[in-house]
């Protein structure tokens, strides 16, 4: 992706995810980074892995439970003012749409896998932040982060993947559960 593409991209990114956490959202950024990690593991199209993972939750400014569609809708109207050729952008659309576990949609695209799998390890990295999220935006009971965790974990489904997931899925839990013992 030449730099001007990327510049308009991450501006794009910005606008929403700044507007749905005040400041930058460490979230995307995180998905960003394993999304790019994996996709040279794996040897994927790493334009279209990043592109996604920055628009992946853009959406949620708009509809929470339906924020991978919203995404996507945003997503292709900008890219459509782009020159990213129309297989990159069904890819990058295909793996928004794709990227919950709570939906039970499967995809056969190695680049959707990698985005769904980058999501999961950014929300196990970064607990208390996404919990922190949830509050705000619903007020979950502590005792659900468990199944998110679990889900989460059940999520990454790409065999590269799992040597990254396993120490974050530990970690977490251990942590959740010495956390509401106390
Ligand atoms: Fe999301
Ligand atoms: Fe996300």
């Amino acid at each position: 992706m030449d730099s001007g593409l990327k510049r308009r991209v991450v501006a794009f990114a910005d606008r929403y995810n700044n507007a749905f956490l005040s400041g930058r959202f460490s979230h995307v950024e995180r998905v960003r980074k394993y999304a790019l990690l994996l996709a040279d593991k794996e040897g994927a199209d790493k334009d279209v892995v990043e592109i996604a993972a920055l628009f992946h939750d853009i959406g949620l400014t708009v509809d929470r439970d339906h924020h991978e569609e919203e995404s996507a809708r945003l997503a292709s109207a900008f890219l459509a003012k782009t020159d990213v050729p129309e297989r990159e952008r069904k890819m990058v659309i295909e793996c928004i749409l794709k990227h919950r576990s709570s939906k039970k949609t499967r995809t056969r695209l190695l680049e959707a896998k990698i985005v769904a799998a980058a999501d999961a390890l950014a929300f196990l990295e970064d607990i208390r932040g996404l919990q922190r999220l949830f509050y705000r935006l619903h007020g979950e009971a502590e005792a659900d982060i468990f199944d998110k965790i679990e889900r989460m974990y059940g999520k990454v489904t790409l065999p590269s993947a799992k040597p990254l997931t396993e120490p974050l899925y530990k970690k977490s839990m251990r942590y959740w559960k010495a956390k509401l013992q106390t």
